[in-house]
């Protein structure tokens, strides 16, 4: 994994490139793409370990905004001049990229959303409201981001569905035999997260899928967390739905996609309207474009379009195999420091982790955590990490979490060990 090859000048950083033109897994390399890492934080380097809220930027997507806004910008689709041109030949290389990046069958397959919170409203009000009828239910699970749960709880309020909930047990993994159980004739969507942004824990989603479809149920993934630490193949899958947002993929904020089986996407009703989605309008009718622009009303964030491609691209040539394969080692080594401490309660304990290290500290509050962590230059988030479901199923009202990137470094999680023993220290705990 860790091997030596030939060094190139590109963007500024420079990346280690072996036969095949893929960026092997160096670390100082990669951190000396991410120029933000280098900041320092009240005398002390940052550590960064808030990746679940947000990824940092590596120097080609800074670049691409840049040169987008520089010399590219025009509006897209709509133009017959030549920036118009080099704009929607960029935005629509993009969705290219995203298709090849999650195996989707086609580019009209990706619609191009703010972000995952967009993408499930889109399914949820597109589909939902569409479909859903008086009696139907919908199915979730326990550990949903607020984002995929008050969609469907506005939707099956409105069509008088049921929204049911799949349980789950004390390390914070999903209780599958209670999900067959609950399929019946009457369920008509299942949503449900891959990887849990408070947890970590992955789901079976593959499974989930299986059994939902043996029942002609389509299937929501909510891949947020997922897209930068795992290898997602739609296909493979076999989702109806897969939704990510691009700020958790090195890409910018207000950009994401939305995967959906172009067969189920064409019988769905628009969810926003305006310009670029329609094919034609007079006051008496209006008739819809073809997929994807069907679902992208108005002119959408382009620079950020781009800069997802750009982002794509980054993490394609470090190789999805090799950040599972290093991050899970970070996962490993954090859980072992963290476990050790007097009085640290992880909170999320599945076998099947992603780099979430969530956790609370008996009789401190996390948000005293969070703030004697940022006095060393410790970045993590606290809160309810918009899953008070999961909180309440914990008997806590918040969590100290510490996400990992394919950036951080061992040496990172010796210091949020050593800035835990302080917070310790100043509250005699
Ligand atoms: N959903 C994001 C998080 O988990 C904001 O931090």
């Amino acid at each position: 994994m860790f091997t030596a090859g030939n060094t190139m000048k590109k963007n500024n950083s420079a990346m280690t490139v072996d036969a095949d033109k893929r960026v092997t897994f160096d670390i100082e390399r990669i951190r000396g793409d991410f120029p933000i890492l280098h900041t320092m934080v009240r005398g002390k380097p940052l550590v960064y370990l808030d990746n679940a809220a947000t990824t940092q930027k590596p120097l080609h997507v800074i670049d691409a905004d840049q040169r987008y806004y520089h010399s590219q910008n025009a509006n897209i689709h709509r133009g017959v001049h030549y920036l118009s041109e080099v704009a929607t030949f960029e935005y629509e290389k993009a969705r290219g990229k995203v298709k090849n990046f999650i195996n989707a069958a086609d580019n009209h397959e990706i619609i191009f959303v703010r972000g995952t919170t967009e993408a499930i409203n889109l399914v949820a009000h597109g589909y939902g409201r569409k479909f859903l009828s008086e009696g139907d239910e919908v199915i979730i699970s326990a550990m949903e981001h607020h984002s995929n749960i008050v969609p469907w709880q506005m939707v099956c309020e409105e069509k008088k569905a049921v929204l049911r909930v799949i349980p789950m047990n004390d390390d914070g993994e999903l209780i599958i035999e209670e999900f067959e159980k609950m399929l019946s004739p009457k369920t008509k969507f299942v949503s449900v997260v891959m990887v849990s942004n408070s947890l970590g824990t992955i789901n079976p989603v593959k499974e989930i899928i299986r059994s939902a479809h043996a029942q002609n149920v389509p299937v929501l993934v909510d891949g947020a967390q997922a897209v930068s630490h795992l290898k997602v193949d739609v296909r493979d899958l076999d989702c109806d739905f897969f939704a990510f947002s691009g700020h958790k993929l090195f890409a910018p904020t207000g950009v994401g996609a939305l995967y959906g089986k172009a067969e189920i996407l064409d019988r769905m009703d628009p969810y926003q309207c305006g310009g670029d989605m329609i094919e034609s309008v007079t006051f008496e009718k209006t008739t819809f474009n073809a997929l994807p622009y069907k679902f992208e009303a108005g002119t959408g964030n382009i620079a950020g379009v781009i800069g997802l491609g750009v982002a794509i691209d980054y993490i394609r040539r470090v190789g999805m195999d090799e950040i599972e394969t290093y991050e899970h080692e970070l996962l490993v080594y954090g859980t072992g420091l963290l476990s050790a401490i007097d009085g640290v309660r992880l909170i999320g304990t599945a076998k099947e982790k992603a780099g979430v290290l969530s956790f609370v500290l008996e009789t401190v509050h996390p948000h005293d955590i969070g703030t004697i962590l940022d006095m060393e230059g410790i970045a993590i988030r606290t809160g309810h990490h918009c899953t008070q479901p999961v909180m309440k199923r914990f008997g806590i009202p918040a969590t100290a979490r510490a996400s990992l990137s394919l950036y951080n470094t061992k040496d990172e999680l010796d210091a949020l060990a050593r800035g835990i023993g302080k917070v310790k220290e100043v509250f005699h705990s």
